[in-house]
């Protein structure tokens, strides 16, 4: 067998359907819009994520999966522009109601998929295209090619390394099977196969969480299935309780079974 005879987008998309977690329509994202947005501010992720991109003064980005605004309202302060794309209403609404508490002017919002005609809704291209933990598509190749075109000068994915931000002992310890799906290095061969050779950093947060309470520290790790019975919640229950560390701040502190690691992909717009 021959490298070049793997055909990594098929990989990808067999790895895909024997994921766990299940790709998400954008109703199920809106579901968790709020959610989301609670547990990502306060993490350090986007911290990390910016200091290694390193944002120039003359920037337009184009944020691909925007979430609500994780990356794009830190941003907005260090860049000229800022155009959000998410294909949940909800999500664009958690960032819109954020960057007007926070009186940001220069972010625009799209509701857009991956997979829409981006010439027709008229989304311009831009100096820079990111797509932060949300590279959740069926075709990952046609997804490259676009963040490519849309970008004139750079383009940063950050992708998944193993489980990324699942728990595999939490899985294990409410009965359920685990499998993360495909991570960052079927994209970083699939874009050796395109003739792109990324620069590769990695982004890994920190093992253990302060909660305020112990529902928050539950809510933390519930994120990660979709129907719970009465039993798992109870088993899932348990599990943070064996984690669970009172301080005397009078906060929680819950160490997950290992670290969460992003990579971080970037390279200069390739000319075809
Ligand atoms: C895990 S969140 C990441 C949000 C943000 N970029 C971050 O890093 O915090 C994934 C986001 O991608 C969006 N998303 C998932 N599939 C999408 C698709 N096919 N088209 C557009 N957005 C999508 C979801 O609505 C969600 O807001």
């Amino acid at each position: 067998m021959h490298f070049k005879d793997i055909d990594w987008n098929k990989l990808w998309q067999e790895a895909h359907q024997q994921k766990s977690w299940k790709k998400k329509g954008e109703k199920d994202w809106d579901k968790r819009a709020a959610g989301f947005a609670k547990r990502n501010f306060d993490s350090s992720y986007a911290d990390r994520f910016l200091r290694l991109v390193k944002p120039a003064p003359h920037w337009r980005v184009l944020d691909i999966g925007c979430g609500p605004g994780t990356l794009a309202l830190p941003l907005a302060a260090k860049v000229k522009s800022v155009t959000a794309i998410d294909f949940s209403a909800a999500m664009l609404a958690e960032l819109e109601k954020r960057a007007a508490e926070q009186g940001i002017t220069n972010i625009g919002t799209i509701q857009a998929s991956w997979t829409d005609d981006w010439r027709k809704l008229g989304i311009p291209i831009h100096e820079i295209v990111i797509s932060s933990r949300s590279l959740s598509v069926v075709d990952l190749q046609s997804a490259l090619e676009k963040m490519n075109s849309w970008a004139t000068e750079k383009v940063f994915i950050a992708d998944r390394v193993g489980s990324g931000p699942f728990d595999p002992e939490l899985f294990a310890a409410v009965g359920r099977p685990f499998e993360p799906g495909p991570d960052y290095i079927f994209t970083v061969n699939l874009l050796y196969q395109m003739g792109i050779h990324p620069k590769i950093d990695y982004i890994e947060l920190e093992q253990t969480k302060s909660f305020a309470t112990r529902d928050d520290a539950i809510d933390s790790c519930r994120w990660m299935f979709d129907d719970l019975s009465t039993m798992d919640e109870r088993r899932l229950a348990d599990y943070v309780d064996e984690r669970l560390e009172h301080n005397e701040a009078g906060t929680y502190n819950l160490r997950r079974s290992s670290r969460v690691k992003w990579a971080l992909l970037s390279w200069k717009k390739r000319t075809v």
